[in-house]
């Protein structure tokens, strides 16, 4: 890395790392927004002479470049395995910078039919020293009438168009309708945004819109995937899972998956389990985590979402997974690919580490391909291949 490089990562270690290390502080949804208002200005202005400059320096630091990392999956180019997880740009703001991190690709949304708030704040809280966060957020979004507006605003064209930037649209429900209307609600926002979409993520999972994880029940999932497959133009489908169903549900589910020719699963979103920190007090209510409404990202997330995803491969081959949960450094990204992940994707430990943990990771995957004398990540995945020193 040469001096130039190291600008960003320094600037995020000096800046954020010390608010990062502690549960009180700046509130970590307001830190959210703010670095949001920062990459929305970013990601409309690309094309102004200073900015493009900007991200050409950005793109240098963070990207790797590098063929053994490139994969075509459901006719889609990926130029590295690692994404951004749903959640951190619900409403597209940043849709056009995101590869300048690095990234091969990016899960927008989740976005909903109708524009809502989500819960009442506080609703994001850190877990610092875990690594970890709750939240019950509630899939505060502007709708996706308004994520068509934000990716026009920004010039970003038609996925047939577009060039460099792989974009996912994770859909859920709106709180406003009923669970029996829930069909409804994917499919208008889906029709909207079928042109922009790679691949469209349905999310079931999240445990913070009430009912939502209902729709996990195979026979009501086998219906409203049914209903997405026949919309004209269908992008390739992923369903979101939540880390707390039993082997028993995921295989019901894999079934299905199989049966109804879905491309595949991302396995997890957060949990309602509270994985060994029930006791942990959550500093600005004063409660315990078992107390606490919300779901658990990060850190003590890892093991879980790996055992489901490896179960997952273990079942069925064909079924392409998106691993997400927990991962934090080369070394649990590498195990990810080898239980079975095609692509990962970051959130908790992307903000903790900070952007560098793209560069590291992908830099980590080529070392591991090198020292298993593999030409290409493919051959990595669900290899069962440890971590090399
Ligand atoms: C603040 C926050 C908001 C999230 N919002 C969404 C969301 O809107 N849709 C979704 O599918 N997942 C959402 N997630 C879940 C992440 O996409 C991811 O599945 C989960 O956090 C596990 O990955 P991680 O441990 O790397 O964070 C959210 C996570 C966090 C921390």
């Amino acid at each position: 890395m040469n001096e130039q490089q190291g600008v960003f990562k320094n600037l995020y270690k000096n800046l954020m790392t010390p608010i990062l290390q502690k549960d009180s502080g700046i509130d970590a949804e307001y830190l959210t927004n703010l670095s949001l208002s920062l990459l929305t200005f970013t990601s409309r202005k690309h094309h102004w002479p200073v900015v493009s400059s900007l991200l050409k320096n950005l793109n240098e630091e963070f990207s790797v470049v590098d063929e053994r990392l490139s994969q075509r999956i459901c006719g889609i180019d990926f130029c590295n395995p690692i994404g951004l997880a749903a959640g951190f740009d619900k409403n597209g703001n940043a849709a056009n910078i995101w590869k300048d991190f690095g990234f091969g690709f990016a899960e927008l949304g989740t976005v909903t039919k109708f524009a809502q708030n989500g819960n009442p704040k506080p609703r994001l809280f850190r877990l610092a020293k875990e690594e970890a966060a709750l939240n019950r957020m509630g899939f505060n979004n502007n709708g996706a009438e308004n994520l068509v507006k934000n990716f026009n605003k920004q010039g970003i064209e038609f996925k047939q168009n577009r060039k460099n930037i792989c974009l996912g649209i994770n859909f859920g429900k709106s709180k406003i309708t009923d669970i029996s209307k829930a069909t409804d609600d994917y499919l208008t926002s889906l029709k909207l945004l079928i042109p922009y979409c790679d691949y469209a993520a349905i999310n079931v999972s999240s445990p913070n819109t009430k009912g939502l994880r209902k729709l996990q029940d195979p026979i009501l999932l086998k219906e409203l995937l049914k209903e997405i497959k026949c919309l004209p133009n269908c992008p390739p489908l992923f369903v979101k899972i939540a880390p707390d169903l039993s082997f028993k549900d995921i295989e019901d589910i894999c079934q299905l998956i199989i049966e109804e020719s879905i491309d595949g699963i991302i396995a997890t979103n957060t949990s309602i389990d509270r994985l060994g920190l029930e006791n942990r007090k959550v500093e600005q209510t004063g409660l315990f985590l078992s107390e606490e409404r919300g779901g658990l990202s990060g850190r003590p997330l890892q093991k879980k979402a790996n055992q489901i995803l490896k179960h997952i491969h273990k079942m069925d081959k064909k079924i392409i997974l998106i691993g997400v949960g927990g991962i934090d450094s080369p070394e649990s990204a590498w195990e990810r690919i080898c239980s079975g992940a095609s692509l990962i994707q970051l959130y908790t430990g992307w903000i903790y580490k900070g952007p560098q943990l793209v560069p590291d990771i992908l830099e980590g995957i080529i070392k591991q391909l090198n020292k298993h004398k593999l030409s290409n990540i493919k051959e990595a995945i669900g290899s069962d291949l440890k971590w090399v020193d």
